[in-house]
């Protein structure tokens, strides 16, 4: 539709105290052509998204973005005491509004100024879609998993996956001109992420999402933002905007990470050979004897033009090394990498390490049976509300189930919850570490999982996945021997993510892993449990 509008964010720049997030950034995207951001973890996509949406000012920089906009943040604050109902109300009320007014003003049509405010309003109940928006929130409410709860219950009361749903529900509900999700689908099932996507492919408007998930990436997205300083086509100053599907992205990044490398190596060679160049000719020129008298003829003849020669080429030298050093190539950024065994082999001689049988936690799970023998990994599957999370605080000790029998015979457990929240989030992640864990455990720094300067910094104002990889440090540190991980995925790189699959096959301990990331599902190559909703 021609009415609708681009967001266009030039030179964006942002600081936190002294901490400079966002330098110079600019995001172009165009009604239908949804553009996906991506970027290591704490590299400011949420900071850019909210300086998109207007959530936040930036220090510098000029958006211009459609007015009609539905921002869904990573994690959802929650607004006072909303209840569930009036949230959704408030979704469909601008669209009751418009098809009211066009009713009304269908009447009038004769009226001065009647005819032009009745074809804006049919413009704007057209693009919203305002005649199906009943349809579209009971669809959505369905799909999303919110029918289900109580729609006199408080936002607040909502677990963090429940108000990130809801949230999602009015913002489909709504069709705005322009969509900014931040990691949408964490909190989603296989039927909840189908019904996004579709929504987001179809939507005429302007959409910007940020997220780590590599298949909704694909499926979604017809642009890249990359925001990494490694983004596709540094070597060539080739900006970070990419056109095409996140699958073929990555390969490009790859290749030109590849070339980044090699064209920084032969920089440092050439430098340095052409350092010793004009080091060791320099010192000819030196070390040439002065000429004696019966010499100077010869001297003056040969010598002189060796000298000079000598001199030419030491000037060469030097003047391409100035050259190179006025545009050298940048050092390619270390890449975090994981450095730690995610668990220690078990020592109770094989066996069950987990036992269960007719466990029922009211409202939340029931399983028949359940045995996991030493050293074996476990995929636990199921839609939103079918126990995943229960089932691995059951395992952990964190809930005691109403019936059953749970036996279970580690050593040391590990869980990594859906929600990491630290308490005091002034302390900083090394202290926060070194709080957990006993005396003599390995660093903080050593496990490859925060950047060197995060380390000192509040651990309150970390990004949401940098937090979710101190939980994981402080998890892995502790060398479990039964690791239990909820959504490990969610909000962690991509990167990260390749490395925890990697490294949990090879991990000796035992796993059980509850997640549905459908990428992590499709290579897994251990057990799976399914559980289905009750
Ligand atoms: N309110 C704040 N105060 C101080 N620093 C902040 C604040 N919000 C974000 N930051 C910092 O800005 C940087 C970028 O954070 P941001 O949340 O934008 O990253 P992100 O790319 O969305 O990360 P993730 O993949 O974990 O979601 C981080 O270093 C973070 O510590
Ligand atoms: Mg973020």
């Amino acid at each position: 539709m021609s009415s609708l509008l681009p967001l266009h964010a030039v030179d964006m720049s942002h600081a936190y105290g002294d901490k400079m997030v966002l330098s110079g950034v600019d995001l172009l995207a165009n009604p239908g052509e949804p553009v996906g951001v991506v970027g290591e973890n704490g590299v400011g996509k949420s900071t850019l998204l909210r300086l998109v949406a207007g959530i936040e000012e930036a220090d510098s920089g000029l958006v211009r973005r459609p007015s009609d906009l539905g921002y869904l943040a990573q994690e959802m604050v929650a607004p006072p005491a909303a209840t569930v109902a009036a949230v959704l109300a408030e979704a469909l009320a601008p669209l009751h509004d418009a098809v009211r007014r066009l009713e009304q003003l269908a009447h009038e049509l004769d009226e001065p100024g009647a005819a032009d405010a009745y074809a804006a309003t049919l413009l704007w109940a057209q693009t919203h879609d305002a005649w199906d928006a009943d349809r579209r929130a009971l669809l959505a409410s369905q799909q999303l998993g919110v029918s289900h709860i109580d729609a006199s219950r408080t936002v607040g009361e909502l677990s963090g996956g429940e108000r990130t749903r809801l949230a999602l529900a009015a913002v489909i509900t709504r069709r705005p001109e322009c969509v900014v999700l931040d990691e949408p689908t964490n909190h989603l099932d296989d039927d909840a992420i189908a019904f996004l996507e579709n929504f987001l492919r179809e939507l005429p408007g302007v959409v910007i999402v940020a997220s780590h998930d590599r298949v909704f990436l694909d499926r979604v997205c017809a642009v890249i933002v990359d925001l990494d300083e490694g983004h596709f086509g540094v070597d060539g100053q080739g900006g970070n905007r990419y056109t095409g599907g996140f699958t073929t992205y990555l390969e490009h990044k790859a290749a030109a990470r590849r070339r980044w490398e090699a064209a920084f190596a032969e920089q440092q060679d050439d430098l340095a050979a052409l350092r010793v160049a004009a080091r060791t000719t320099a010192r000819q020129v030196a070390h040439n004897r002065p000429p004696r008298d019966g010499d100077k003829y010869i001297y003056n003849f040969k010598g002189g033009n060796v000298q000079a020669t000598i001199r030419r080429r030491v000037r060469d030298a030097e003047q391409r090394i100035a050259v190179m050093e006025r545009r050298p190539i940048p050092k390619p950024p270390e890449k975090l990498s994981l450095s730690h065994p995610l668990t220690t082999e078990d020592r109770t001689g094989g066996g069950l390490v987990v036992s269960l049988r007719d466990v029922s936690v009211p409202e939340r799970l029931r399983l028949n049976r359940l045995d996991i023998s030493a050293g074996q990994h476990l995929l636990v599957t199921g839609p939103n509300g079918s126990g995943k999370s229960t089932l691995l605080q059951v395992v952990s000790g964190r809930v005691q189930p109403a019936s059953g029998l749970v036996r279970v015979s580690a050593r040391r457990i590990g869980l990594l919850p859906q929600e990491v929240n630290f308490v005091g989030p002034d302390r900083t992640p090394t202290q926060v570490y070194d709080d957990a864990l006993p005396a003599g455990a390995i660093p903080l720094s050593h496990l490859g999982l925060l950047p060197p300067r995060e380390l000192s910094r509040p651990v309150g104002v970390l990004s949401i996945g940098q937090q979710r990889r101190l939980a994981l440090a402080i998890l892995v540190a502790g060398r479990p021997d039964l690791l239990l991980l909820d959504e490990p995925t969610n909000h962690i790189s991509l990167t990260l993510a390749s490395e925890l699959e990697e490294a949990l096959g090879r991990s000796p301990g035992t796993v059980m892993v509850a997640s549905h990331d459908r990428w992590l599902r499709r290579r897994w190559g251990g057990q799976v449990l399914h559980l289905a909703v009750h």
